[in-house]
Order: C-alpha cells, then sequence, then structure tokens
C-alpha cells in the first residue's frame, strides 16, 4: 500500500471512531494536512449528522467549506468532544511532534479545548524517541534571531523555514536532530523563550487515542 492510501485508510478508521460522537448540535475539531484532508473527504459524507467544525488552519476551513461543511469560530463554540488530526511523529506515550504544515497553533489551541484528541497516522510515523523530524516552533517575526540564538544556547539546531508565513502572520525555524528524551519538559521550557509563540511539541496535551495505519490493517492504541 502507498502512504496516501494508508493515510486514506486511517482516515476511514476515524470516521468509525468519531461516528457515536456526532448528532445535531455537536461541532468537531479538524485538524491539517494530508491525513486530515482524507478525513475531511470522508467526512463530507456525514454533513448532515453534526452541527460543523473548527479549522485549525485556512486550508482545512476552505476544504471543509467546499465539502458544505460549516465552519464555527472557536470562540463561538461551547464544547469540542473530539479534535481529529494528524502528526509528524508519535511515541508510545502519545505525545507527538506536530507542525510540518505550520498550523501548530491552532492545532494546539484546539486540542487544548477538546476533550478527546484522536490523531491519524501511517506507521512511518511512529517512533520510541522523537525527534527525528523537525521540531517546529513558531515565532514572532522580530524575534526570530533571538528565539534562534536562545535554542542554539540550548543545543538545539534551529533553520529558518524560509518564505513560510503562518495564518497568524508569524515565521517558523524548524530544529534539526535533536532526539527529545523529555517532551513534556522540553516543551515547556521552549515555550517561555521570548518571542515563541508555540512549539511543535504535543506532550502537556497529548492524543488519547493513536490510529495507525499498517499493511496489517488500523491499530488503536489508548
Ligand atoms: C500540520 C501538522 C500535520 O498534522 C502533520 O504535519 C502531518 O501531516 P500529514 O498528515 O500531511 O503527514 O501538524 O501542521
Amino acid at each position: 500500500m502507498t502512504q496516501d492510501a494508508l493515510k486514506r485508510a486511517v482516515a476511514a478508521a476515524a470516521i468509525d471512531e468519531i461516528k457515536p460522537l456526532l448528532h445535531a448540535d455537536c461541532v468537531i475539531g479538524v485538524g491539517t494536512g494530508s491525513t486530515a484532508n482524507h478525513f475531511i473527504d470522508l467526512l463530507a459524507a456525514h454533513r448532515h449528522d453534526f452541527k460543523g467544525a473548527v479549522a485549525s488552519s485556512e486550508a482545512t476551513a476552505k476544504r471543509l467549506r467546499d465539502h458544505g461543511i460549516e465552519v464555527f469560530e472557536l470562540n463561538h463554540v461551547g464544547s469540542l468532544p473530539v479534535y481529529v488530526d494528524g502528526a509528524d511523529e508519535i511515541n508510545p506515550r502519545l505525545e507527538m511532534i506536530k507542525g510540518g504544515g505550520a498550523a501548530l497553533t491552532r492545532e494546539k489551541i484546539i486540542a487544548a479545548c477538546a476533550e478527546r484528541f484522536v490523531c491519524i497516522a501511517d506507521a512511518s510515523k511512529r517512533v520510541a524517541v522523537l525527534g527525528g523530524f523537525p521540531l517546529p516552533i513558531e515565532v514572532i517575526p522580530m524575534a526570530r534571531s533571538y528565539v534562534a540564538r536562545e535554542l542554539v544556547a540550548r543545543g538545539l539546531t534551529p533553520v529558518y523555514r524560509d518564505g513560510v508565513i503562518t495564518d497568524n502572520g508569524n515565521q517558523v525555524l524548524d530544529c534539526y536532530d535533536y532526539l527529545i528524551e523529555a517532551p513534556a519538559e522540553l516543551e515547556s521550557e521552549l515555550n517561555d523563550i521570548a518571542g515563541v509563540v508555540t512549539n511543535g511539541l504535543f506532550a502537556r496535551r497529548g492524543a488519547d487515542v493513536l490510529l495507525l495505519a499498517g499493511e496489517e490493517g488500523v491499530t488503536r492504541f489508548t
């Protein structure tokens, strides 16, 4: 199976996972990326079974609307029973690196609000230790060089993601080749650097459920 077919398979499993939660007043959180896109495409068939969605990026909002799914401002939504999103890496404790698509800040906000985070991924995303994938850090543009120096001082190797502006008008530094033994601690430490908006570690609020697609099918981890 191709990686894209695995992403489609896990998106289908996510539909089965959330179907029991859907009802006429229900608003769900929807993530960003190619796996989330498959989920959105399959969700379209169920659009009359729930009220709408909160989107973690402008791209996701557009795709949802194109499918006739109403998109709500998070500030106008009382509760969010579930958030479905992909990941760049996920470890056995369901801690993640996210932000490969530069949507990490809105993703983290929606994850914080959601009662349940369902991560959908193909098997290549599962790792023993996070850090093989470069850790994205969204920064206020004027703070980029300062934050980069602070990261270097902590042993990280940041590279400016040239030409990328996030939906929030900020820039992204990607930190390469740094194995993360204590994700929750590093997440907090990086948040404390002035000028950091969000870092791509989702450890303090990890996933509640991982649906992982491999050649043998989709496996559910909690
Ligand atoms: C976007 C993300 C995505 O969830 C992550 O990059 C995975 O993307 P894909 O499903 O395309 O592999 O965090 O900011």
